[in-house]
């Protein structure tokens, strides 16, 4: 029989990439997210192409039940998970009065609370089963403070604690938990948070090498996966810098980056 991934935010990038890429190594996949038609056909193509199970569970994480809800469907279609990709999210970008406090909220829904939600639900069976993996995928953003992104940077870097902390104390028992901190993947991301200014560096790169290269990280069960040698250097050196200096620096470089005169090549969503 085969393993089952169950993958948040697959109807897009990175979520996407996960479940394309762990049917072609024979996983089951369980995708979740709002889109269900983005889903079915994403379904309907792995199946095809990887002989797979692929089952749609159509979720907005923000509501407040969401993993529960999942959790009850997976019970229902007798399923089990031997792998958690918490993916899904989003961002926003701005001045902190200038952000619906609304938006904010879904966002921390969905980025943090979702994710440890979905990790209460499907853990325990795990760690039953004697074997089982997370991967949560935060950003190069939980390394630092992150004005003019202020929730965003500080939900993944609740995200990286969160997984570092739960790798250690599991990883005895036969979990392996990845925290994946990728800097600017070319994805819808940038449409929903409404800039490809938040891109910050500019330089950008694609799904499959970052997803590939976590799961090679979770195979040789590292803590979090930093993927790129840029990415990898600030993952490195930010914390180890005094944190309100660079607070005050990232501040400075990204209300210029926000700030600069548009360029034909950019637009905002
Ligand atoms: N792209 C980057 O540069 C970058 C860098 C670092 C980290 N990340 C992180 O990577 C993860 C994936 O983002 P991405 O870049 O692949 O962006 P994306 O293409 O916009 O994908 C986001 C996914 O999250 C899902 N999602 C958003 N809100 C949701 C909700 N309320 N309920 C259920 N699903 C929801 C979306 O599905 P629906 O809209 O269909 O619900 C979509 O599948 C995010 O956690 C993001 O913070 C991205």
């Amino acid at each position: 029989m085969n393993s089952t991934a169950l993958i948040t935010g697959a109807s897009s990038g990175l979520g996407a990439e996960f479940a394309e890429q762990l049917a072609a190594q024979g996983y089951d996949v369980v995708l979740v997210a709002r889109s269900g038609d983005r889903l079915a056909a994403l379904a309907e193509r792995l199946i095809a192409e990887h002989g797979v199970r692929a089952h749609v569970l159509v979720q907005d994480l923000a509501e407040p039940d969401a993993a529960r809800r999942i959790a009850d469907r997976l019970t229902t279609r007798g399923l089990s998970v031997d792998l958690l990709v918490n993916n899904a999210g989003f961002g926003t970008c701005g001045r902190f009065e200038e952000i619906s406090g609304a938006r904010d909220h879904d966002q921390l829904m969905v980025n943090v609370v979702a994710l440890v939600d979905l990790t209460h639900e499907l853990l325990p069976g795990m760690l039953e089963r004697g074997r089982g993996a997370v991967v949560n995928v935060a950003s190069n953003a939980a390394f630092q403070p992150a004005p003019y992104f202020a929730v965003y940077g500080a939900a993944k870097a609740f995200v990286l604690n969160f997984g570092l902390a739960l790798r250690q104390e599991y990883r005895r028992r036969g979990i392996r938990v990845l925290t994946l901190c990728p800097g600017p993947v070319e994805t819808a991301f940038f449409d929903t948070i409404g800039t490809r200014r938040a891109a910050v560096t500019g330089s950008m790169t694609t799904p499959e090498p970052v997803v590939r290269a976590a799961l090679r990280a979770l195979e040789r069960d590292r803590g979090y996966a930093a993927p790129g040698l840029g990415n990898a250097l600030t993952a490195h050196l930010t914390p180890r810098r005094p944190r309100t200096l660079v607070a005050a620096v990232a501040e400075r470089v990204t209300r210029k980056v926000l700030a600069a005169p548009s360029k034909s090549s950019e637009h905002a969503a």
